[in-house]
């Protein structure tokens, strides 16, 4: 427990918010998900992503920067949109590179690193039109792309996410087929999960061969998986298996190189041994895993959320979109340290559209996270997902996740109570006692001494 009034993170934390382009920029109209969009009943209320918050005018951008800096954050994570950059198979957009560069110098100008992802969800049309992540010539695609990006930005740029969350993009978009290109088919799922990995392993070594200080990543979209009854064993099982399958799997690939089934049969792969110099966490949610031989899944496990935990807002299917529970953000990083690497937090957020959780969502998770490092935990940083209110893919517009509010009328952005609690927090390098008092007061016993 901490002596001192603030649960003080160490020396050089990384105190950032979480973007993406498309979610973002607005008007991009040559990638995936901007014909998905057009399909009926793929969007909650066939919303579009449209202007988004308008980044790509770089005026406005400058200005959610500022916003950021004033909060005391020192960095910033965002995303280049490969179909801006290479609209064409092989060609590409100068003045795309050209305004990445400028959009990069106005965050550094603030004292924000930027945190570069690579891929983030979207793929060109002509890339989506050749089987996408499917085609077996898409690591040679991607590698051309992120050659160019490093040419053009790695003078400004040394810290690399390769692909965001792959699980998520596979799952999503071959499992469920929620998001594009809508397949449900958990071979293909697999397959393209096990492709983005083994890319990642080659675009993780393109980036070392083209610039000798990178640090480059994946990030994970983590759900801490607990058996629905720890006291039963098949459950506990369960939540192992699923939490092998959707968690270490990907850990042990990038790290030690095997590919454990599903994605292989332990085989090990040069290319992803030790493929990564952190590992990004993108924690949001804990699912409770019960045993279930009567689904017809391959694991027979019913994932749900602890009925009596705390849920936020509703996704489009009408679930929550999780259980808030900070205590997971500690299980996920001791988890997580096990494979010897060092840990940013790359997303971490709650969609609240009161923003009357935020606060403390912010303020135990971080201190969560506080005590992982208390334990060990090499943890260098923390990305809050995210800065503005943005367009959260099928769910548009109704999830809310920023830190300040847009008014799409106007563009004007105001802050909620949230971005206070946090730049508060940044500024401290760690939670204050008072702000725990104050948002989270039965807590406070958990980490100071009386
Ligand atoms: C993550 C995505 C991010 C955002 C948050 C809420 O899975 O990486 O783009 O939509 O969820």
């Amino acid at each position: 427990m901490a002596r001192a009034s603030v649960l003080k993170m160490p020396d050089g934390f990384l105190w950032g918010a979480a973007t993406a382009a498309h979610q973002n920029e607005g008007d991009n109209y040559n990638n995936q998900w901007a014909t998905w969009e057009e399909q009926p009943s793929r969007i909650l209320g066939g919303a579009r992503c449209g202007s988004a918050t308008r980044w790509w005018d770089l005026d406005v951008a400058a200005a959610d920067f500022d916003r950021a800096a004033e909060l005391g954050l020192n960095s910033l994570r965002l995303s280049v949109e490969w179909s801006r950059i290479e609209p064409e198979p092989g060609v590409f957009n100068a003045g795309a590179l050209y305004q990445y560069g400028q959009m990069i110098a106005l965050l550094r100008e603030r004292g924000l690193r930027p945190l570069v992802t690579l891929h983030h969800f979207t793929d060109p049309l002509w890339l989506a039109g050749e089987g996408g992540w499917e085609n077996p010539h898409v690591g040679d695609y991607f590698a051309r792309f992120v050659t160019r990006v490093i040419e053009a930005l790695g003078d400004q740029v040394t810290f690399w996410c390769t692909i965001n969350e792959p699980i998520v993009y596979a799952y999503s978009g071959y499992m469920v087929g929620n998001f594009p290109p809508g397949v449900k088919d958990p071979v293909r799922a697999f397959n393209v999960l096990r492709r983005m990995l083994l890319v990642h392993g080659r675009i993780y070594r393109l980036i070392h061969s083209l610039q000798n200080n990178a640090e480059v990543g994946l990030a994970h979209n983590m759900q801490v998986m607990l058996p629905a009854n720890p006291d039963s064993t098949a459950d506990r099982r369960s939540a192992a298996t699923v939490d092998h399958v959707a968690n270490r799997s990907v850990y042990t690939a990038m790290t030690s190189g095997r590919l454990l089934p599903p994605l292989g049969f332990g085989q090990q792969v040069p290319q992803l041994i030790d493929a990564c110099d952190y590992i990004g966490l993108n924690y949001y949610t804990t699912v409770r895993v019960a045993f279930d031989p009567r689904l017809a899944n391959l694991m027979l496990a019913r994932l749900a959320f602890d009925p009596s935990g705390e849920l936020s807002d509703n996704t489009f299917s009408g679930g929550p979109y999780g259980e808030i529970n900070p205590h997971g953000l500690y299980l996920a990083l001791k988890q997580v340290a096990a494979y010897g690497k060092p840990i940013y937090i790359t997303e971490n957020g709650v969609p609240d559209h009161d923003d009357d959780v935020r606060p403390r969502f912010i303020a135990t998770h971080l201190a969560e996270a506080w005590r992982a490092i208390q334990e060990g935990v090499d943890l260098r940083g923390y990305y809050h997902w995210t800065l503005v209110d943005n367009f959260e893919w099928c769910e548009a517009w109704q999830l809310k996740f920023g830190l300040f509010e847009i008014d799409h009328q106007t563009g004007a952005r105001s802050p909620k109570a949230s971005a206070g609690v946090y730049g508060r927090i940044a500024q401290s390098n760690g939670v204050p006692r008072s702000v725990l008092e104050k948002i989270a007061p039965l807590t406070v016993a958990d980490y100071f001494p009386s």
